[in-house]
């Protein structure tokens, strides 16, 4: 049966009804591969569950913060906070994310290192990661890599990227939150102590740029002072008066 596209992100609980037709509108929004941009697009949204298919019981809005890959599994954190959601997933504030993967072959120490400097990748260079190996198979190496960006497909293409494919893929932490032995399929509620070290999270990563955005605010302060010190200079300079004092 064909449904209106924003309904099917509505109901996938991705974002409300008014957002995913934001998105639609500004080309945020594939359909099998193919932009769509037209509101009033209807799909079949037959075949692949979504996320709030595992959610019986929960009643509000919920958010993931963040993707995983269709054929991965793991932690994903869910909040009705999209706020929170956000400060989360903003590339600048480097939010770790472990995932336990197997590859095929073995690692050699010089891939590892390419990992831990950052690989270049058709999007830009990726930061450091932070490699760990925890076991081998015969033909396949166990390893836990630790990455604080978030882009599509990251962990598999800088695995391509020194020719270990990804063969299986498992979030285990994302910031100070750990899967432990929840099973695949289900969830739980954060403790007071996780959700408090989750906001704890988001705000420390909020102030350092809000501290970065002080830091710069400041600068122009002072680049405007000084070209209006340099202008009243020029100008008592042509009157033979000194310049006023002028603060930043
Ligand atoms: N990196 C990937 O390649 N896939 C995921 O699902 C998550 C991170």
């Amino acid at each position: 049966m064909d449904v209106r596209l924003q309904k099917v992100i509505a109901d996938s609980g991705l974002a409300s009804r008014r957002k995913a037709e934001e998105f639609i509108a500004q080309g945020r929004v594939t359909v099998n591969g193919q932009v769509v941009c037209e509101l009033g697009t209807k799909v079949d949204p037959s075949g692949r569950s979504t996320i709030a298919d595992l959610l019986p019981g929960v009643h509000v809005r919920v958010f993931p913060v963040g993707r995983l890959d269709f054929d991965s599994e793991g932690l994903m954190l869910l909040t009705n906070d999209g706020e929170l959601a956000q400060l989360l997933l903003h590339p600048r504030h480097h939010v770790p994310k472990t995932y336990l993967i197997k590859v095929k072959g073995m690692l050699a120490p010089e891939h590892i290192d390419a990992l831990e400097k950052g690989i270049m990748l058709d999007d830009g260079r990726t930061g450091p990661a932070v490699v760990k190996k925890v076991g081998k198979a015969t033909e396949n190496s166990w390893l836990e890599v630790t990455i604080f960006e978030g882009r599509k497909h990251q962990v598999k293409r800088m695995l391509d990227a020194v020719h270990h494919p990804v063969l299986k893929l498992k979030r285990v932490k994302f910031g100070p939150l750990t899967l432990g032995d929840l099973p695949t399929g289900h969830y739980r509620y954060l403790t007071d102590r996780e959700a408090n070290a989750v906001r704890e999270l988001a705000r420390e990563r909020q102030d350092v740029q809000a501290g970065g955005g002080q830091a710069r605010a400041r600068q122009a302060r002072v680049k405007r002072a000084r070209a209006k010190w340099a202008r009243n200079t020029r100008s008592s300079r042509q009157r033979n008066v000194s310049p006023k004092q002028v603060s930043t």
